[in-house]
């Protein structure tokens, strides 16, 4: 099994005992995926959310990938906080990184920025991807910010393209380099 480590987090495919943690992060509703709203406007749909894990877990067991398109996220002491993975868009040769950290407690210390840098360079290494992208929403702070401070540059915004409570906000877009990135990790 392998396990990625950078700074304050650890890197692991899912297990078992994970689907318990995903079943309360779309159950309890502590609010961490109000800032989530898709690019596309639609609500993060929590059925489908657990249900994807258990197909990756099923797919997975006894199989492992050569290369893993989701990893869990552990803190460095070994508590199961979130997930990190990427969607590749063969049509257009894009790769999309995509990250959740449903125990908002831990917020704020640096744990989102060490697995996006930890699962980039496991992209870059792994594939030949000459660029990552990410998209979040206007009013996703701790996901603009994040990027800003990996270096992600905005590259496509749609002005008010999401509705959410009567408020529009703007889908961007944004994308980071390999050649930026291995010049900052
Ligand atoms: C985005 C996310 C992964 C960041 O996780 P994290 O562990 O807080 O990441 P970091 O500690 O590296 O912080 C990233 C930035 O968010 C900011 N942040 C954290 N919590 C915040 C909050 N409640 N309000 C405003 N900003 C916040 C931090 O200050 C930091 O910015 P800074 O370094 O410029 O100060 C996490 O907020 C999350 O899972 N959000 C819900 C899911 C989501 O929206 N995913 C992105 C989908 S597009």
């Amino acid at each position: 099994m392998i396990e990625l480590r950078h700074g304050s987090v650890a890197l692991r495919p899912i297990k078992e005992s994970d689907i318990a943690d995903y079943i309360r992060w779309t159950t309890d509703k502590t609010g961490w995926d109000d800032w989530e709203i898709a690019w596309n406007g639609n609500d993060p749909d929590d059925a489908g959310y657990i249900d994807a894990q258990i197909r990756q877990l099923e797919r997975e067991g006894d199989n492992p990938p050569d290369f893993y398109t989701a990893l869990e996220i552990d803190t460095a002491d070994g508590r199961h906080i979130g997930s990190i993975g990427v969607y590749y868009d063969k049509d257009n040769d894009k790769y999309e990184i995509g990250i959740s950290i449903p125990e908002m407690d831990i917020w704020g210390k640096g744990h989102g920025a060490d697995a996006m840098m930890c699962y980039i360079k496991y992209l870059f290494d792994n594939t030949n991807a000459d660029a990552v992208i990410t998209r979040t929403n206007s009013g996703n702070i701790p996901m603009m910010r994040l990027a800003a401070k990996l270096g992600f540059v905005e590259d496509e915004r749609h002005i008010g393209h999401i509705t959410r409570d009567g408020k529009a906000y703007d889908a961007v877009g944004y994308s980071l380099s390999r050649a930026a990135f291995n010049a900052n990790f």
